[in-house]
């Protein structure tokens, strides 16, 4: 299947990446279905899109007609089977659990019409982990999207072995059509490109801090007034979720049993907290007076 064969988009998991991503798939034109199993987060969800679009038009940066037609494109549903039944193109992004992936690829699988491309949002879990639960192999891969998803032009598209070019080839002609800059990643690798340069600031940002050499809020504004990045490591790990950052470098040092990649304590302690950033009201910083 070409781009354009690509009508249909299914997005699961309608977290803050999730709706992102279906809001942005929308705006480009596709009739997205979006769902998740837990309802309030469904519900979030729609009163996202509910209250950007209009906020969109009204600060000049979309046209009404534009706006009205995304509301109109996207959808929302609790059953999976209707989200992806005519589905062209799955985009997952749930939790980053592989028995969690598996499951859902399974159904998907039995669910969407043989077409389909299932692709997924995962941050480290690389496709050729996912695609032999799949009797479509060839069309599984990773489609990583950056938060906030809304904002962010990079999509990495990563061709594992399994992947056909035709498949590789129409994902990236899917993010060019969202207004997305994609760049092709040509083997798996774990964390792809940006979280393997971000975990490489992240370790050094969490040794200046371990070491006592300076506060959290200061090596965020070193790097802020120093390098010209928009946000600092600890803050932008808020934007992303601790937990993410926890189940990351845990899966990792369980693989490589490498020392080094072990989280950090206040990584660790955060996570058991429910300290996970913007999405909790707490991380690093407090958000819950906003
Ligand atoms: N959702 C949607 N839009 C948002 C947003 C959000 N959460 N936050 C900000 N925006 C939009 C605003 O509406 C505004 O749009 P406009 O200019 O068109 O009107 C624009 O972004 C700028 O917003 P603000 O002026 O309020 O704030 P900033 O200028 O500080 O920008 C930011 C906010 C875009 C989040 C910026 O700080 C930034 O780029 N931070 C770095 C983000 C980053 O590095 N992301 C990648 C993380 S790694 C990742 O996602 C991989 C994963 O696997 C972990």
């Amino acid at each position: 299947m070409t781009v354009a064969g690509v009508k249909n988009i299914c997005v699961v998991g309608a977290g803050n990446m999730g709706h992102q991503i279906a809001l942005s798939a929308a705006i480009a034109g596709y009739k997205v279905k979006t769902t998740d199993v837990n309802q309030e987060i469904l519900q979030k969800a729609e009163q996202f899109v509910e209250k950007y679009l209009p906020d969109r038009v009204a600060k000049g940066k979309m046209s009404e007609e534009v706006a009205q037609a995304a509301r109109s494109n996207i959808s929302f549903t609790m059953s999976l089977e209707e989200a992806a039944k005519d589905a062209d193109l799955v985009i997952e992004a749930v939790i980053e659990k592989l028995d969690i992936k598996h499951t859902l690829f399974r159904q998907l699988d039995e669910i969407c019409p043989p077409h389909a491309i299932l692709a997924t949002n995962s941050s480290f879990i690389v496709s050729s982990k996912i695609a032999p639960v799949t009797k479509r192999p060839d069309k599984v891969c990773n489609m990583h999207f950056f938060n906030p998803a809304l904002v962010m032009k990079l999509v990495e598209v990563v061709k594992g072995p399994h992947v056909s070019d035709e498949t590789a080839n129409t994902v990236m002609e899917v993010c060019k059509s969202m207004d997305k800059v994609p760049v092709l990643l040509k083997k798996e690798i774990y964390g792809f490109l940006v979280n393997r340069i971000l975990a490489a600031i992240n370790k050094e940002a969490f040794y200046l801090y371990d070491m006592g050499v300076a506060a959290y809020e200061d090596i965020d504004t070193a790097v802020v007034y120093g390098l010209g990045h928009p946000m600092g490591p600890f803050r932008l790990m808020d934007l992303t979720g601790i937990d993410l950052a926890y189940y990351i470098d845990t899966e990792r040092y369980q693989e490589t049993g490498d020392p080094a990649n072990k989280p950090s304590p206040i990584v660790v302690e955060k996570f058991v907290k429910g300290e996970w950033g913007q999405k909790s009201g707490k991380g690093f910083y407090d958000y819950s007076k906003k």
